[in-house]
C-alpha cells in the first residue's frame, strides 16, 4: 500500500509520529468484534480523535513542517479508513460464517419418527364382518342415517302404536310444515334395517345384501348404551330360501368371527319384521355354556338378532311372497367387538384415547 510507506516515510527519525502510526494501526489490528470496530473508528476518526488532533496540533509547529505534518493527518485517515473497513469486513464475514455452521444440517442424526395412524377398533370390526360376508357372496350398498319414518318404521311393519316409535326412544327432526302423515317424519334411523327396504324396493332378486353404518337411539350413555353406535345389516332374498340357510349362514359367519370352537345357538324371540324371529346366541368365551359372571349364569352371549322376513315386508316393496323367501339379521358393532376383545365399557370407544385405541390388531 503506497500510504503506509509515505506515512513510514515521514515519520522516520519522528518518534512522536512514529508512535502515533504504530498505535493506530494496533488499536485497529486489536479489534475483535464489531463494537471495537466502531470504538477505534470514534478515538482514530472521531471528532476528539487522533488525526483530528493531529490538525489541530499543526499551528503550534514551525511553517515549513506543517505540510508535511498535514500531509501525515491526511494519509493517516485514509489509511485508518481503509483498514477498519476491512477490519470491520472480516469480523462481519466471521460472524456469517459462525451462523452458517450453526445453521448445518448433520446428516447423520436420526430422523424423527412421525406416530403412525391406526384404523380405530369399531372400524376394524365392521371391516372383519363385511369380510367374511363378501366371502359369502353378499355385496355392501349403504343407507342413509337421516330417514324417514316410513323406510325406519312402516315399511318395516312396525304399527304406529309401536313403543319404539315413541319420542322416547327415537331422535325426531322438527319440520317447519308439520306433517299430517307420520309416515313422512324425519328422524335419525334407529337401526340399519330400513336399507332393507330402500334395497328391496329399488332392486330385484336375488339379493344378498350387506349393510354396516350409524344408528342412532335416545339412550342414556352408560357403559353398554351409547346415542350413537354402529350396526351390521344383512339380508339374503331369493327363490327357496328357508330358515336353515339363515341358521347355517349365521352359523358359518359366528365361527369365522369368533372362533371355531364355539357354539352357536338360536333363541326364539320377536321382530316386527321378520317371522319367525330369533335371537343368536354364541357360547360364553369364559365359561363355554357352563355359566359365569361373563355370561351373568347363562352360559352363552347374544350376538344379533335375526329372522325370516315378514311377507308384510315383501308386500311393502312390492315382492310377491309366494315367489320369494328372505331372511335378514342386524348386529350390533360396539357389542361385538367388547366381547371380542374382552372390553368392559362402550364409552372408551368414542374417547379417542391412543393408549386404548393403540392395542388393538385385527
Ligand atoms: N334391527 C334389529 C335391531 O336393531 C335387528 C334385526 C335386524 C333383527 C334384522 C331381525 C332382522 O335390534
Amino acid at each position: 500500500m503506497k500510504e503506509i510507506e509515505r506515512l513510514k516515510d515521514i515519520s522516520k527519525g519522528r518518534d512522536d509520529l512514529e508512535q502515533l502510526l504504530n498505535n493506530t494501526l494496533d488499536i485497529i489490528k486489536a479489534c475483535e468484534d464489531l463494537e471495537s470496530v466502531t470504538k477505534a473508528r470514534i478515538s482514530i476518526l472521531g471528532k476528539k480523535g487522533t488525526v483530528a488532533g493531529i490538525f489541530k496540533k499543526i499551528p503550534e509547529f514551525p511553517y515549513k513542517d506543517r505540510p508535511l505534518l498535514g500531509e501525515f493527518g491526511n494519509l493517516l485517515k485514509k489509511v485508518a479508513e481503509q483498514e477498519l473497513d476491512s477490519k470491520e469486513k472480516q469480523i462481519r464475514a466471521a460472524i456469517r460464517e459462525k451462523k452458517l455452521a450453526g445453521l448445518a444440517i448433520d446428516v447423520t442424526l436420526p430422523g424423527r419418527g412421525k406416530p403412525l395412524g391406526r384404523r380405530h377398533i369399531l372400524n376394524m370390526t365392521i371391516r372383519e364382518i363385511v369380510s367374511i360376508f363378501l366371502s359369502l357372496g353378499y355385496r355392501v350398498i349403504h343407507g342413509p342415517e337421516v330417514e324417514l319414518d316410513y323406510y325406519n318404521f312402516e315399511a318395516l311393519n312396525t304399527p304406529t302404536y309401536h313403543p319404539a316409535r315413541s319420542l322416547q326412544d327415537t331422535f325426531y327432526f322438527k319440520r317447519d310444515d308439520p306433517v299430517k302423515d307420520s309416515r313422512d317424519d324425519v328422524l335419525l334411523r334407529t337401526h340399519t334395517s330400513p336399507v332393507q327396504v330402500r334395497v328391496m324396493e329399488s332392486t330385484k332378486p336375488p339379493l344378498y345384501v350387506i349393510s354396516p353404518g350409524k344408528a342412532y337411539r335416545r339412550d342414556e350413555i352408560d357403559a353398554t348404551h351409547s346415542a350413537v353406535f354402529h350396526q351390521v345389516e344383512g339380508f339374503a332374498v331369493d327363490r327357496g330360501i328357508t330358515m336353515g340357510d339363515l341358521k347355517g349362514t349365521l352359523e358359518v359367519f359366528a365361527k369365522k368371527l369368533f372362533g371355531e370352537e364355539k357354539s352357536v345357538r338360536f333363541r326364539p324371540h320377536f321382530f316386527p319384521f321378520t317371522e319367525p324371529s330369533a335371537e343368536v346366541d354364541v357360547s360364553c368365551f369364559a365359561c363355554d355354556t357352563a355359566g359365569c359372571s361373563l355370561c351373568k349364569g347363562v352360559g352363552w352371549l347374544e350376538i344379533m338378532g335375526c329372522g325370516m322376513i315378514d311377507p308384510n315386508v315383501f308386500s311393502y316393496v312390492g315382492y310377491d311372497p309366494e315367489e320369494y323367501q328372505g331372511f335378514a339379521f342386524g348386529m350390533g358393532v360396539e357389542r361385538i367387538a367388547m366381547m371380542k376383545h374382552g372390553i368392559d365399557d362402550m364409552r372408551l370407544f368414542y374417547e379417542n384415547d391412543v393408549r386404548f385405541l393403540r392395542q388393538f390388531h385385527v
